[in-house]
């Protein structure tokens, strides 16, 4: 794989500042994010003066602890445009979440918001090796999610060729790389892996396509899925975070030369973990809940957001921010069986070890009498479908050693665990609900 590693002198100087440089710089941005909150959105200012505390509180970074999370019931109790600081008319952009679980929660930009939202994806795809006048393939969902447009918005900002194919018709995502010669590619990595199917299937070998970089995230995945798409592209796979309710695609990036977790871009969203059960704030480098404070937006500064997203905080490496690492996965799909915590990329990881088995996988969870049951759907590659029962039996007893779960391992044949074209439904929960 080549060297992408972007030179020291394309940097913005806010990313190899020193520490104290970016803390002063929070510490300013906080109080005024705050203030704009309190002062322009009726629930801030409720939920501060229902706990007794004022923006001019703030003294210090870890005074931000006394303030009152956000959590997504708020966005939705205020829908739709109930958490906007800015009169609607300044609003130059919506997205929104699909709504298929409830109310769908409603995001705004003015124009400064898209274009520090385009700034920070740029940093993001300049950390992930791409130079100006590299050719992007993006396949993020292009509407309401923010993958497409987040993505897109930064690509031209940092001047790459952008394609804006977005998720979908699969046969033609693998002939656009090659008649355009992507270099880039943003997409979710599962369907990262029916792009892989698809080369396969048109006889075409992914390794010799023209890209060198895929920028992966929208859903967790494993290291070990990064080694099995690196391996079937021969390209660097790094991961992108982001959520609608802190911007979209680009709180946070891996760069591509430490591939040691994501920076995030502190100078705009300022990260805490805390424990999930107390809310009180956690040390760097213990695994907890991840929340976020909007430090520069205008539309819709969003403060203390409870992202239910489980990770923790590391020292900076290639860039003075801090890390997040690789995320666990959400608390919402966090299946606990039999009084065991078990999360889908627990799953992935021990199904990479079994290379009979292709990198698909859905859980499905009934539940039979009074007891859960968990079943593991996946599939043979063409070439082992007689090693299948063998691979099968070595998958349960890999999760029963290291999740700790007895769970059935159903395997099917080549293709016959359902795709995604975004983000992979891994859980269908079939229990009764309570
Ligand atoms: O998924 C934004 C995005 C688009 C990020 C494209 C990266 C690339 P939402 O639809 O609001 O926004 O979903 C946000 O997706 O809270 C995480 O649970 C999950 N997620 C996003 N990126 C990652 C990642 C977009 N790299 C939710 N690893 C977040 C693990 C991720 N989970």
């Amino acid at each position: 794989m080549e060297d992408l590693t972007p030179r020291k002198e394309d940097l913005e100087p806010i990313e190899i500042a020193s520490r104290d440089e970016i803390s002063a710089l929070q510490l300013d941005r906080l109080k005024r994010s705050l203030r704009h909150a309190y002062e322009n959105v009726p629930h801030y200012k409720k939920s501060f003066d229902d706990a007794g505390i004022h923006p001019d509180d703030l003294k210090s970074l870890s005074d931000l602890a006394k303030f009152p999370f956000t959590v997504k019931k708020d966005l939705r109790d205020n829908y739709p445009f109930g958490m906007f600081a800015v009169p609607r008319e300044q609003v130059n952009r919506i997205h929104a979440s699909s709504g298929t679980t409830g109310q769908p929660t409603v995001v705004g930009y003015t124009k400064n918001d898209l274009q520090m939202w385009a700034g920070v994806v740029a940093r993001c795809l300049r950390a992930s090796g791409l130079r100006p006048g590299d050719v992007l393939h993006n396949a993020y969902g292009y509407g309401l999610f923010t993958g497409g447009l987040g993505v897109h918005g930064g690509a031209e900002h940092y001047g790459l060729t952008t394609v804006p194919i977005s998720g979908g018709m699969t046969q033609r995502q693998v002939r656009l790389i090659e008649d355009f010669q992507a270099t880039g590619m943003t997409v979710t990595p599962s369907y990262a892996l029916s792009i892989i199917d698809e080369y396969h299937a048109q006889g075409l070998d992914p390794r010799k396509s023209p890209l060198k970089v895929g920028i992966f995230g929208a859903e967790p995945w494993t290291n070990a899925m990064r080694l099995e798409i690196e391996q079937a592209f021969d390209m660097h796979a790094v991961d992108i975070y982001g959520l609608s309710e802190v911007i979209g695609p680009g709180v946070a990036n891996e760069c591509v030369e430490t591939k040691d977790g994501l920076h995030i871009w502190e100078d705009h969203f300022y990260p805490e973990i805390i424990d999930p059960n107390t809310g009180e704030v956690l040390p760097d480098g213990e695994m907890g809940e991840l929340v976020f404070t909007s430090l520069t937006k205008e539309a819709f500064p969003i403060i203390r957001y409870r992202t239910r997203d489980l990770t923790r905080l590391l020292p900076g490496t290639a860039r003075s921010m801090r890390r997040m690492e690789k995320i666990t996965g959400r608390s919402d799909d966090m299946i606990i069986l039999r009084g065991v915590n078990v999360f889908p990329t627990q799953i992935e990881e021990q199904l990479m070890k079994i290379s009979p088995l292709a990198p698909h996988f859905q859980l499905e969870l009934n539940r039979i009498g009074h007891k859960d049951e968990m079943r593991v759907k996946v599939e043979t590659l063409p070439d082992t479908v007689e090693l299948g029962d063998q691979a099968g039996r070595e998958l349960a007893a890999k999760i029963k050693q290291v999740v700790g779960v007895s769970v059935k391992v159903d395997v099917a044949g080549p293709g016959e665990v359902i795709r995604s074209e975004g983000k992979a439904v891994r859980i269908v929960d079939n229990r009764p609900k309570e």
